[in-house]
This record gives structure tokens, C-alpha cells and sequence, in this order.
């Protein structure tokens, strides 16, 4: 079947795969946009939010962004699916970072912040820490984010935070305490669908 429809239609690959390589990616506005402002957050160990709808290319931007970084600087801790709960985002940052996870949860956390703090002061390395799907934190779960971001009673982080997912997550982080997490976003991006033009324009790069 596969085989048909690309013969069909002449393709060389198949359409929205998952697996393109960055630099098959469609240069178009929305995604240009999306992937700097990620690289802007990380390069700036930034707070940034980009929302759009569900296929609306989020994803792609950011192992774009990812690609774009010198790898030798920064350390992507990467959560695609935030259901794990605040227990397995710290996990993640702990493991990622060449730890040893603690079993009590406040323990965890604390070494959750120990460690990206150690990453820049001892490595020299700038640690980003991307949640994909970020609309299904829940408000507990955003406010322990936002915890892990006040850091040293400092305005700024030594690590960049990177929500990424559907537009709901904005609505959610107006209100109450998360509202100081929302004033510290240095970048909030709303990806836009693709214009008729620019999805015409994919035929030459597929
Ligand atoms: N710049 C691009 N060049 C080529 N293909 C793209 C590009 N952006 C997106 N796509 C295609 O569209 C599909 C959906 O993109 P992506 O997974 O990034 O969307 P998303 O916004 O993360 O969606 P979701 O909300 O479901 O996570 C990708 O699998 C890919 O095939
Ligand atoms: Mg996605």
C-alpha cells in the first residue's frame, strides 16, 4: 500500500513520517520561527512556551532546535510525556545527568535542582529541560516546575525550561501561583498552521 501511494504521487519518502532527519526538514515560517526561539531559550537557559495545535509541526521544531545546538554544551534532558508525573521528570533530570535517583519524593526533588545547578558550576554545561505534551501537567505538577525554577532566590535560572504542547497549557498558567511562572516566560510562541502557500511549497522539498 505504501509503495502505491508513494509511487502515486511520486514521493521519494513518505509524508509526515516521525523519523525526518533535521536536514530534510520544510524550512517553512512558522517552524524557522518556532526552532529559533527554542535555541534562543536554551542558548539563554530561559523559560519558554511554544503552543499549537496537534500536528501543527511542535515537535519537529524542537529536535530542529535540538540539532542546531552544540551538543557539547548543552545537555537536553528531553520528557516527551509528562503522565510520568513529577516523580519521573526528576527521575529523568537525575538519570540524565549521571545520578542515582533518591526514593522519598522531596529528596529526589532536591537532588533534581543539586544536579542542574552541578551540570553548569562542575561541567560547564548548560542543561535544558524540555517537556513535551505540557498541557497535561496538571496545576501540582506546573507548580512544581515552577519551584524547580526559583532558584538561589535569583530571577534566573542556570538551565533553560522548555513547555512545549497544546494552546490550553497558556489558559492554565494565568492563574494563581503559577502566574509567577508565567511573568518569567522570556519566550512564548503560538505555532500557526501552515499557510495554503507553504504547504503547496512542501511538494518540493517531499
Ligand atoms: N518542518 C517540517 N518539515 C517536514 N515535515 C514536518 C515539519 N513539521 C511537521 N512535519 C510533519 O508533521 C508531523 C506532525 O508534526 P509534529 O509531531 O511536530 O506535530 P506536533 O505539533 O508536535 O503535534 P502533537 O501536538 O500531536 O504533538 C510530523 O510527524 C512530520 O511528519
Ligand atoms: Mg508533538
Amino acid at each position: 500500500m505504501i509503495d502505491r501511494v508513494q509511487g502515486y504521487y511520486g514521493f521519494t519518502r513518505i509524508p509526515f513520517g516521525r523519523n525526518l532527519a533535521p536536514s530534510i526538514l520544510h524550512q517553512h515560517h512558522s517552524h524557522r520561527e518556532a526552532a529559533a526561539r527554542i535555541a534562543w531559550c536554551i542558548n539563554n537557559r530561559a523559560i519558554g512556551v511554544v503552543t499549537g495545535e496537534v500536528g501543527s509541526g511542535k515537535t519537529v521544531a524542537l529536535k530542529g532546535a535540538v540539532a542546531s545546538l552544540d551538543l557539547a554544551r548543552f545537555t537536553v534532558i528531553y520528557q516527551p510525556n509528562p503522565e510520568v508525573g513529577m516523580r519521573g521528570l526528576y527521575d529523568r533530570i537525575v538519570t540524565a545527568l549521571g545520578g542515582t535517583p533518591k526514593f522519598h519524593l522531596a529528596a529526589l526533588a532536591a537532588q533534581a535542582s543539586a544536579a542542574l545547578a552541578a551540570e553548569v558550576d562542575e561541567r560547564g554545561r548548560t542543561p535544558a529541560v524540555v517537556i513535551d505534551e505540557s498541557h497535561l501537567l496538571d496545576h501540582h505538577e506546573l507548580d512544581a516546575i515552577r519551584m524547580l525554577t526559583n532558584y538561589d532566590m535569583d530571577s534566573t535560572t542556570p538551565f533553560a525550561v522548555l513547555l512545549i504542547g497544546q494552546p490550553a497549557l497558556r489558559k492554565r498558567m494565568k492563574h494563581g501561583v503559577l502566574a509567577a511562572l508565567d511573568q518569567r516566560i522570556a519566550i512564548s510562541y503560538e505555532m500557526p498552521t501552515m499557510t495554503k502557500e507553504e504547504t503547496a511549497a512542501t511538494s518540493s522539498t517531499t
